[in-house]
Parts: C-alpha cells; structure tokens; sequence
C-alpha cells in the first residue's frame, strides 16, 4: 500500500512584519518543499500576507492556509474575515481551534461552526485540539476525546477526508521541549479511534485516513522521532517555520522518515 504524504504545517503567527519578509520566507520555503515528493506543505502566514504567499504555492506539493476565519459569511463585524474571503485570496487551508486562539476566549461551539463554515467555502480545516495538564490521572484523555467530539459537531462523514487534526498539547506549544515521542504515539492512536468510533469508520466500506498531526516545540532534532516511534502524520511547525532553513531541514527529514 502506498504511504499517506506527510502533512507539515507552518503557522507563522503574528509574523513577520513586512511583505517582503513574507515572501523572502515563503520563496526559501518552496525551493525544497516541491522536492520533497512525500510531504505537502502548508505555509500559514498572517491574511494580509495571503495572496502574495499563495502566488508562490497552491500546487500539489505546496498549499497556503489562514490561521483564523470568523463564524459568520458577511455583514457587519469590523475586523474580521470569512471563509470565502480567505478562499478567494488563495488559502486552501485554514487552521482552527489553536491555543492561542482559545485562550482569547474561542470556545469549541466557535470552532465547531468555523469549521462548518470552511467546509462549506472549501477550505481544510486543520482542528487543534490539546489538554492543558498532561496530569498524572489521565484526566487528558477526556479533555481531548470531548475536543474531538465538540469539534465535528455535524460534520458530515463525506467532509471527514478533508479533516486535519493538529495535536498540539498546550504545555508544549512555545516551550523549550517538544513531548516525547512515545506519548505522541499514544495520542495519536486515541484521536484516531475517537474518530473512527464517532463515525463507525471500520464499517465503511472504503478506508479513511485522518491525518493527526503533532505540534509543540518542534524542530529538527525531534522531527524524525516524532514522525516515526510518535507515528503522527505530519506536524505543526511555529517558530520553526519562520526559519526557512530550518524549516526545510524539517521537510527533508519529514520525507525521509
Ligand atoms: P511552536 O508553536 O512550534 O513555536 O511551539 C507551535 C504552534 O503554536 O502551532
């Protein structure tokens, strides 16, 4: 059978701060991510940076996406932006639910209905989900199984395909260390049988794979190990992602691994 492509996600954040520094990024970025056959990469930069760095990608290898859309189509909501918009200025992704984001107040009924609402616009959603406390008792697991369940709220099975999810455990995301690969591995395999006991996938007649990714600290060192023993599908890169040698280091080992 043939492998699932990685899926490497670079969220720039509130970076950089000029165009030009956005396209300095997304160009050294794009040189190795359309040679590396077995990853797609998927650059976020902040919107106003969407058009100038989707120009440089949307191809089979390299996509752009938005790190945020707003829960209604159009109207009056100064400030924001909607799927479509962010579909027309070239995202094909978009991610929801990050931890930066919740801890401004985005609860999982918000995510939910972004991620209904990019569905629609046909954007890919790309759903964080993480525990705060990895804490002794397990009480994580939880956490992370009603994330999961909250966050597909009426998503139809069709849609399940274009579905990211993106593990990022909050403690990890920012830190000095990125969380071991083993407990990557346990994580990774409970999404995945959370998704595929709320869907009864194993009785679908065709198989469907949700890509779970990881992110949290990630960088070169604990890229290959995070892939292989943590077996996640791909990861989610911050402050790595800016750098685009790092970046790329991060891609080659992706496509090795
Ligand atoms: P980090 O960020 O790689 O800088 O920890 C990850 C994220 O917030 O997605």
């Amino acid at each position: 059978m043939k492998k699932n492509p990685k899926i490497i996600v670079g969220n720039w954040k509130m970076n950089p701060q000029t165009l030009d520094e956005a396209k300095r990024i997304a160009r050294g970025v794009k040189k190795t991510a359309e040679e590396v056959k077995k990853v797609i990469t998927i650059m976020c930069p902040p919107t106003v940076f969407t058009s100038a760095v989707a120009s440089l990608s949307n191809n089979r290898y390299l996509y752009t996406g938005v790190q945020n859309i707003f829960t209604e189509t159009h109207g009056a909501y100064t400030g924001e932006i909607s799927a479509d918009m962010a579909r027309n200025a070239g995202a094909r992704f978009v991610i929801v639910g990050h931890s930066e984001r919740r801890r401004m107040g985005e609860t999982d009924a918000v995510v939910n209905k972004k991620i209904l609402l990019a569905l629609t616009s046909g954007l890919n959603p790309i759903i964080c989900i993480g525990e705060e406390n990895h804490d002794r008792d397990g009480h994580y697991l939880s956490v992370i199984k009603e994330q999961v369940h909250a966050a597909l709220q009426n998503v139809a099975l069709v849609d399940i395909p274009r579905i990211v999810i993106a593990y990022e455990p909050i403690w990890a995301v920012g830190a000095d260390k990125a969380m071991n690969a083993h407990d990557v591995h346990v994580m990774t395999i409970l999404i995945r049988k959370t998704i595929i006991d709320l869907y009864k996938l194993r009785k679908q007649p065709k198989q469907i794979h949700i890509p779970v990714l990881y992110g949290g600290s990630v960088d070169p060192t604990n890229t290959a190990g995070i892939l292989t023993e943590g077996s996640a599908d791909g990861l989610l890169v911050g402050r790595q992602s800016l750098d685009p040698k790092a970046f790329s280091d991060i891609l080659r080992i992706a496509n090795a691994a």
